[in-house]
């Protein structure tokens, strides 16, 4: 029966897409379920450079079905485009299938997403402008429209003005924008519906007859713990539910279909977009962290904001998601230096924080109380096996470990397959493969 979510301990952008590869083998199917185009992984197929937003990186594998849950918003035009770049390298989508009741981002999504941006000036979110807060606002509102919408071209039609001139009020009444040209988004709407409507499908069912049957699926969250928005930083999240819970909401199946949950940490922590960061280090430290671990965005330009590891936070993503194991990635990323830090509490005036707390003010203006660790100093990149790391390393494992109160399973210590360290029982099937996970996508 196995259900087993994979879920980003931190702000997103931990390495969740190689720990999806390396778990690929022994499923039958993998679900996204939440997010949108927001998210992503850079992924080297022979020597070529594929994005994929939107699409489960299951599709690589021709034994897995790739499913985009109900929670999912879907741009249709960022789709079609995996789905032809994909074809184009020769790598099948067929079995790609997507939620009935999955909703659509369309254009004025985007815009309004980049007017409510501008508007806010200063207090900007820092979204990735592609749609996905006013899309999932729609939801909420039951005015969206969904993937079933397109399957019916009278219903399209009805449903798809409506909100488009809905959505011109806003833009050209609340912004001043000029408002979107109805009949050119609607043709594009008919020509996107043609094309997905193949996939359209009752993907609860297949998720449920694969469990049923005792296979592996792979709850692929997107974002992390930090970015949810009911548990994460708020206002500065994402507008879906990245943690455990929203794998069932997200794809409908319920919480006894789950039996596993790990959780992915960076061995330190990066952030993008604006909201607090209390081990933020805007000095040499978190530039060598950017630098060493590439976090920087190739797409938007955005750099990643860099820190110490957190554990008040890991041990409340534990806590939220029920994680019953941790990957940990990009260990190599602290070998360039002499002292490791890690934040065990708060401090807010006299008090002391253990557990994550309430208040936003306090979070946003409190003070890191850190432990220092020795560094090991030495290139840890090729290691294989724990005892081959050096016992610095090895410690600071133990310590992630005792602070989290759950096994670490999984090490990364390079972007490469090999270049993993898998724990206790785990079976190292690590021959390398005709694609390479880069790195998740910096937006
Ligand atoms: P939105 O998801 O585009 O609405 O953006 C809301 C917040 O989530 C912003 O701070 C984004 O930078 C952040 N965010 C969204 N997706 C990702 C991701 O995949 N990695 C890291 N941050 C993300």
């Amino acid at each position: 029966m196995p259900g087993i979510v994979l879920v980003g301990a931190q702000w997103g952008d931990e390495g969740k897409g190689k720990i999806t590869d390396l778990l690929a083998d022994d499923m039958h199917v993998v679900a996204r379920y939440q997010g949108g185009n927001n998210a992503g992984h850079t992924i080297i197929y022979q020597d070529k450079v594929l994005k994929l937003h939107l699409i489960p990186s299951g599709i690589l594998y021709p034994h897995i079905i790739s499913v985009i849950g109900n929670g999912v918003v879907v741009n249709p035009a960022v789709i079609v485009q995996e789905m032809d770049e994909l074809n184009e390298l020769g790598i099948s989508t067929e079995n790609l299938r997507i939620s009935h009741n999955a909703h659509i981002i369309l254009r004025c999504h985007e815009v309004l997403d980049g007017l409510s941006e501008e508007s806010r000036g200063s207090f900007g979110l820092g979204t990735t402008r592609r749609g996905i807060g006013p899309t999932y606002a729609d939801k909420a509102m039951r005015v969206g429209l969904r993937m079933q919408d397109l399957v019916y071209p009278r219903i399209l039609e009805e449903k798809g003005r409506l909100l488009f001139k809905l959505k011109n009020e806003m833009i050209a009444g609340l912004y001043q924008a000029p408002p979107l040209d109805i009949d050119e988004e609607m043709e594009k709407l008919r020509h996107y519906a043609d094309r997905l409507r193949p996939y359209i499908d009752d993907t609860s069912l297949i998720i449920k007859s694969a469990l049923r049957e005792g296979k592996n699926v792979l709850f692929e969250g997107a974002q992390g713990t930090l970015l949810d928005l009911d548990h994460g930083t708020y206002p500065y999240v994402t507008s879906s539910n990245p943690t455990a819970g929203g794998a069932c909401t997200g794809t409908g199946v319920g919480p006894r279909d789950i039996e596993e949950i790990i959780g992915v940490s960076k061995a330190y922590l990066t952030r993008v977009g604006s909201g607090p960061f209390p081990t933020e280090q805007s000095n040499e430290i978190g530039e060598a962290m950017q630098k060493l671990g590439q976090e920087f965005g190739t797409t938007t330009g955005r750099v990643r904001r860099c820190g110490w590891l957190d554990t008040v936070l890991l041990r409340y993503a534990v806590r939220i998601n029920t994680m019953t194991s941790l990957a940990v990635t990009k260990l190599d990323v602290l070998s360039q230096f002499d002292t490791i830090k890690a934040c065990v509490r708060y401090k807010y005036g006299d008090e002391l924080f253990e557990e994550f707390p309430v208040h936003q003010e306090i979070f946003s203006r409190c003070e890191p109380v850190y432990v220092d660790m020795p560094g090991w100093g030495i290139d840890i990149s090729e290691a294989t096996t724990l005892e081959e790391l050096p016992p610095e390393a090895r410690s600071y494992l133990q310590f992630i470990q005792e602070e989290a109160g759950i096994p670490v399973k999984i090490v990364s210590v390079g972007p490469e397959r090999r270049q993993t360290i898998v724990i206790d029982g785990g079976e190292r099937r690590l021959e390398e493969r005709k694609f390479l996970f880069q790195d998740d996508l910096p937006l």
